[in-house]
Parts: C-alpha cells; structure tokens; sequence
C-alpha cells in the first residue's frame, strides 16, 4: 500500500473509510486529547503516525525449525517470463503493516515469534480443529513455484515460493457444502507486532476468496522462499500467493481459516473500499482511482514492463469470473 499517498486522501475521512473503523478512530484520537485537530488536518495526521510506538530493538530470531524440509521439488507447470528478482530486494521491500506502514520493515519483523504457531480451520467444516505448523508442514506436499507478483502500488517481482496449493489445506479442513467463502486472519498481538498498535487499522489483517478461487490450482499457501523457510518480513510461517490479484490479497502469517458462506469485508475494503475491493483481479485498463495500472516497475531492475491481464494467468482464472461480469472485479 502507498501509505504516502493513502495519508493524502483527497476525500473526508469519514466518506473514505468505514463508519465502525473511522468512529473508532476517533474514539482513540479523541482519548488522547488530539482528535479534532489530527482528523482536520492531513499534516497533523503526519504527526500522529510518528506517535506509533517503535519497534523495540529485538534478539536474533530463533532459527527456522523447518529449515531442513527446504529446498523442495520445483513444479515445472509454473513457468515465468521473466527473470526471478534479486532475493536482497524481495527481502528488504516489504509491506507488512503490522510492523510499520514503510518498506523498510525487515529488521522490525524479526521480532515475530514463528513458534510455537497454530493454525486454526474453522466454520462451516466437519470437524472443527486446530493444527500446529510442524505438523501440517509434514502433511501438505511441498513443491516450489515460481510466481510473478503484482501489488496493487504497480511494483511487482517474480519469485520462487516453496508451499503447498491451498486446494490441499481446503481438502485436509472438509467444507461442508454451504460453505462458499474461506476467510483468512494473520495474528494478533500488538506486543510483538506495533503496527497493531495503529487503532485506526480494522487489525487483524484479513482477506478472504471464494471456495472456487481458493480450489484453483493457482492458489497457493507458501511457507518458503528461495528455496528455504519463509522470511519472518515475507510472511513466515505461511501466508498465501494468489498471483492473479493485487499483492494486498495475499495475506501474510496466516493464523485462522474460516469458512463460512457469507463474503467477508477484507482489511483493505474495510478502511477504503473504492480503492480496495474484494476481488482485487490485475487489470492494465483498469486504473486505481489515483494511479494507472497499464505498466509495473520490477524490482531489482526498476525496469518498467506491461501489465497482463490476470497479471498473465487469464488462462487459468478467467473462467472464474465468467458469470460474475457485472461486478467490481479488477479495483
Ligand atoms: N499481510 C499482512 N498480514 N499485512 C500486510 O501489511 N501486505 C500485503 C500482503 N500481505 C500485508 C499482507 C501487500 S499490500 C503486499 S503487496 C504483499 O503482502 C507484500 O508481500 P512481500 O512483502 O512479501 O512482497
């Protein structure tokens, strides 16, 4: 996400972003002695921001315990067109929220604890369980892909992911038939994460995709990257690439599964659904409201190339959307 631009929103904050979460906001703001003048005044809200508190300096991380199952078998059906970025660059030019709303979050995701971890499959499901990663890890058949990725800010890289296709993990939770959405949730815990901290964000970070999209042989969940375990910055211990849609869709440290049959109000969409939406589908013709998303700039090279359509999967995904044509699909 553009947070320089976000924080220039040329609309009121209360038309830009959800009642619940602006209210809420307000609540906070007002609490602290500051809210008329911070929601007033975008320069103000600059000055807010810097109030979030620092990450604290943290230890060396814990190694990987799963640092012996990588690397994995390449899967040879998933081609690129394109050069892999420089792994320095794919680790060190991040988005991940709940450490700071920068780029330059690498050093402050280390104090994400990837042990012991659950993951939690829930909702409409014959049984309802909760799994710990080790043991899911030795379920889930592990295989690399390599991926281009688009985030919605028009950067995009192309990566060798290690993982396991979500279709796998849907099968292993058995959705009952009513189920039509599976909803995603990273962690919450503002103690680790100080990003979280940020009351004005709907924490925790979710996403969600339909039963059809999360069963697409695309949709991927990814624990590992350059051929060893998942970086704590990139989203460690697992988090999903779904490489058709903008990069916000691929939620990072994923800690719930959730399946249900009413379509969830994703983190982004929550706090401005205009720029936002739930489908997040890669379209060069369809602008963001505040930018064009005709071209991308890779990382690494800075070298600006076309953006595809479906971000160059419409072969496999376009049929997803086939009788979906008169909703928002690529915003
Ligand atoms: N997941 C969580 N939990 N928090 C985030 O801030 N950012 C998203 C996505 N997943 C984000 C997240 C965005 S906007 C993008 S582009 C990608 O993660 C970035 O992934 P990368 O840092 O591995 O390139």
């Amino acid at each position: 996400m553009p947070i320089h631009k976000k924080k220039d929103w040329s609309i009121p904050e209360k038309d830009a972003t959800d009642e619940h979460v602006y209210l809420n906001r307000r609540r906070v703001l007002t609490a602290m002695g500051i809210g008329g003048a911070i929601l007033a005044a975008p320069l103000a809200f600059r000055a807010i921001e810097k109030m979030v508190p620092e990450p604290k300096p943290v230890a060396p991380p814990e190694p990987d315990p799963s640092a012996g199952l990588y690397p994995v078998e390449r899967n040879a059906a998933f081609v690129l067109d394109r050069p892999l970025s420089p792994e320095d660059d794919v680790l060190s030019y991040n988005n991940f929220y709940e450490f700071g709303s920068h780029k330059s979050i690498a050093s402050a995701a280390q104090a994400l604890r990837i042990r012991p971890w659950q993951v939690r499959l829930d909702g409409l499901v014959e049984r309802e369980t909760t799994v710990d990663i080790d043991d899911l890890l030795k379920t889930m058949p592990l295989e690399e892909r390599l991926y281009r990725h688009r985030c919605v800010e028009a950067w995009a890289m192309a990566v060798p992911w290690s993982g396991f296709p979500l279709r796998a993990l849907v099968d292993f939770a058995k959705p009952l038939g009513s189920a039509k959405y599976v909803i995603m949730e990273t962690f919450l815990d503002e103690d680790m994460a100080p990003g979280q901290a940020a009351s004005w964000y709907p924490w925790p970070y979710v996403e969600g995709l339909t039963i059809d999209e999360a069963t697409n042989d695309l949709a991927f969940i990814a624990t590992g990257l350059y051929g060893k375990p998942m970086p704590r910055q990139n989203g460690a211990p697992l988090r999903l690439a779904v490489p058709w849609k903008y990069g916000f869709k691929s939620i990072k440290s994923i800690v719930r599964f959730h399946f249900t049959e009413t379509r969830p109000k994703t983190f982004w969409e929550q706090i401005q659904p205009a720029e936002y939406g739930f489908w997040a589908n890669v379209n060069p013709d369809v602008s963001h409201p505040r930018w064009s998303q005709a071209t991308e700039r890779m990382l690494g090279t800075g070298e600006r190339v076309p953006t595809q359509l479906y971000n160059g999967y419409a072969p496999q995904v376009a049929h997803l959307y086939k009788d979906r044509q008169d909703e928002r699909l690529f915003a």
